[in-house]
């Protein structure tokens, strides 16, 4: 695969989570404009990719073609826009015989739609695994893998295969990240009879695999529901958190173009997105549950630590946690500071217990900084 891409997990947007098959070029334009203007890019977010249904079929020759009432100007003239803005251009396919809306999938082109991507100027493909009969997933990615790099254009190659075949296990060489669990449903705490899965659901399925994560091969635990209206400020905190704790990408799935304030401010939280971005690339361990609590830890670079602590239940949770009870576990050496990263304040040190309270289904992140002797 092409190395030094994705040291640090991706940041972008991603059209599924929001606008499904409802794209069309214009809706790409405007996302770009404002991602490139509304603070979006300055907080590190870079890649557009447009998700399922921008194709429609073949031409006599095997080339891909892009649906010609949804994007008009066609794909390269698209990836043209996204890069004048000082972005990248992301695109989607599948490498069954179909994608996940039958649409046509790569099987069988993989070398020539590569070349396509190529020419388009895409710098990442989001490759998924419906349709895909007996193949083995190892050797269709890698075969993908091959694909992109004989095209000669560096992409990130992220692999959507739902977790279905470990690709954790794997997958390092051949991917940038590579999804761990089915889809993500827009709610906190739920599944559905597809294999959709909730925020928590999706925290669950990460207590045993964050050794596999690292700079250039992450976990993915899916594309952000911030902003899509249906958790509480409060339940988009905590996702927004631990998808930070985990080294996630941060792939926002909102209509950007109208968010509110508040969503921007939470996705354009510079203290959080260190934490996710942090150069060691190391993600959470879950190291204490009590009931309804959580607390994650995940170390940082330089000797910084985070913290996160979750309330999974709807009753607020009263906190007296000792942190130096943790540190000494750790065997970690020295008083830190103690700062709170969504107030923005520093609220104490490491030899004082931290106090307060976690609202229902909310999160508290904390940066322990090592002070200076
Ligand atoms: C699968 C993927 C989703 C999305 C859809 C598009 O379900 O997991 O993220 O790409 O396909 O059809």
């Amino acid at each position: 695969k092409f190395e030094n891409l994705a040291n640090t997990p991706p940041m972008g947007w991603n059209s599924w989570n929001k606008f499904e098959c409802k794209i069309n070029e214009q809706i790409i334009r405007e996302v770009a404009d404002a991602m490139a203007s509304n603070g979006m890019k300055a907080a590190g977010y870079e890649y557009i990719v447009v998700d399922d249904c921008w194709q429609i079929g073949r031409d006599s020759a095997g080339n891909i073609l892009a649906d010609p009432e949804r994007f008009p100007s066609g794909m390269k003239s698209l990836g043209d826009y996204i890069h004048s803005k000082g972005l990248k251009f992301g695109i989607y396919s599948d490498a069954g015989t179909a994608t996940c809306q039958g649409r046509p999938g790569s099987r069988g082109y993989e070398f020539q739609d590569a070349r396509t991507y190529a020419k388009w100027g895409a710098d990442f493909l989001k490759y998924d695994w419906c349709n895909h009969g007996k193949q083995s997933a190892e050797a269709s990615y890698t075969l993908m893998r091959d694909a992109i790099y004989k095209a000669g254009r560096p992409m990130v190659l992220s692999i959507c295969e739902w977790g279905t075949n470990k690709p954790w296990e794997w997958a390092k060489n051949i991917g940038h990240l590579w999804r761990t669990t089915e889809d993500i449903i827009n709610c906190f705490d739920c599944k559905n009879n597809w294999g959709g899965l909730g925020v928590l659901q999706i925290i669950d399925l990460h207590t045993d695999i964050s050794d596999f994560s690292g700079p250039g091969h992450w976990n993915d635990p899916d594309m952000l529901e911030v902003g899509n209206g249906v958790l509480t400020q409060n339940e988009e905190r905590l996702h927004f958190s631990m998808w930070a704790m985990f080294s996630a990408p941060l792939i926002a799935g909102n209509d950007i173009r109208t968010m509110s304030d508040e969503t921007l401010k939470m996705l354009t939280n510079k203290e959080v997105i260190a934490v996710d971005q942090d150069k060691l690339g190391i993600s959470a361990i879950r190291w204490m549950k009590y009931g309804d609590l959580e607390i994650w830890f995940k170390p940082l670079a330089e000797g910084d630590y985070a913290f996160c602590f979750i309330n999974r239940g709807d009753k607020e949770i009263q906190l007296n946690q000792d942190l130096k009870a943790t540190i000494r576990k750790f065997k970690i050496d020295g008083s830190y500071q103690v700062r709170d990263l969504w107030k923005h304040k520093n609220i104490g040190s490491t030899q004082e217990n931290i106090k307060g309270k976690i609202a229902a289904h909310d999160a508290l992140m904390f940066r322990l900084i090592k002070k200076q002797s």
